[in-house]
């Protein structure tokens, strides 16, 4: 069986070596842009995170491909024929790390840390209120990452809560009892550009927001106007519309926004071979592969 692996700009080697501990007889193919014809008219299965336009068509053995990352709109939106399955690695330690990360920033923003680096950088010594934050916190989407995100918030003493399309309440109402929103949604048609002006102004005012899912789903133009207007407290982006975020880009300069370079958190090289091995060989048994995509709904 033939592998392709689709994970550059990050190197295939720590890859290539945990998946051929695993499962020897792969034949491991890292993608580059030279590959010809032959050499893809073979591949079966390919694992990674992004899948160059138009090389799915190259490829008519393709019948599997498995995502590395949470989010799989990469290898959705990239012409994959629609009998190919989908799936993708569901590392628990990732949901944790991206919880560590939005309980980080939720209660530095929430115990105005901001304020007093600052305040360091003028040497200013001055105490202001501390009082126990008990921010109300609502997650938007409660798959893996969500659940895990709400439950880490509980831990410190925040109330949580996630709301999703099913959920009773509309967005709109969620956002406007929010003292902090925490986006944790899949990219979809139907979720891209949800965070734009109308909802930054039924979010409440001097309220936060958080995106660990993906640059797309924010308006970043919109959040820049309702973010220096002073109606939004401020936002941490760990994700943005371009990544890497361009040196002058407008976002790096607006007070409140804090840029992270898309680190909340990422799957082991270890869960991912592991993973993608156990799925082969539920495949090869004619069983389904765990984590599978619901294709029409887009995660
Ligand atoms: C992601 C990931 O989907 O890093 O962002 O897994």
């Amino acid at each position: 069986m033939r592998v392709l692996l689709l994970t550059e700009p990050m190197s295939a080697a720590p890859f290539v070596a945990a998946i051929s501990a695993l499962a020897p007889e792969l034949e491991l193919v890292e993608y580059r842009s030279s590959l010809g014809a032959a050499e893809l008219a073979n591949i079966d299965t390919a694992v990674g995170w992004r899948m160059p336009h138009g090389l799915a068509a190259r490829m008519p053995r393709l019948g599997w491909v498995c995502s590395i990352a949470a989010g799989v709109e990469k290898l959705l939106q990239s012409g994959l024929a629609p009998h190919v399955i989908v799936s993708r690695i569901v590392d628990p330690e990732q949901a944790a790390g991206i919880a560590q990360f939005v309980v980080t920033m939720v209660l530095r923003h929430a115990r105005s840390l901001e304020l007093y680096e600052a305040q360091q950088r003028q040497r200013s010594w001055r105490r202001q209120p501390t009082p126990l934050a008990t921010h109300r916190v609502s997650v938007l989407g409660t798959g893996a990452m969500g659940g895990t995100i709400i439950e880490w918030l509980g831990r410190v003493g925040l109330r949580a809560r996630g709301w999703n399309r099913h959920s009773a309440e509309t967005l709109d109402e969620t956002l406007a009892q929010s003292d902090v929103v925490v986006c944790a949604l899949p990219l979809t048609e139907a979720t891209e550009g949800i965070l734009d002006a109308r909802a930054f102004a039924c979010m409440a005012p001097d309220s936060y927001l958080v995106n660990v899912a993906r640059g797309a789903h924010v308006v970043e133009v919109d959040l820049i106007a309702a973010v220096r207007s002073g109606h939004l407290a401020g936002a941490a982006l760990d994700v943005q519309g371009r990544e890497p975020l361009p040196a002058d880009d407008p976002l790096w300069s607006v007070p409140g926004i804090t840029i992270t370079p898309h680190i909340a958190a990422q799957s082991s090289t270890e869960v991912i071979a592991a993973q993608f091995v156990a799925a082969l060989r539920a495949l090869r048994r004619g069983e389904p592969v765990p984590n599978a995509i619901d294709r029409t709904r887009g995660y």
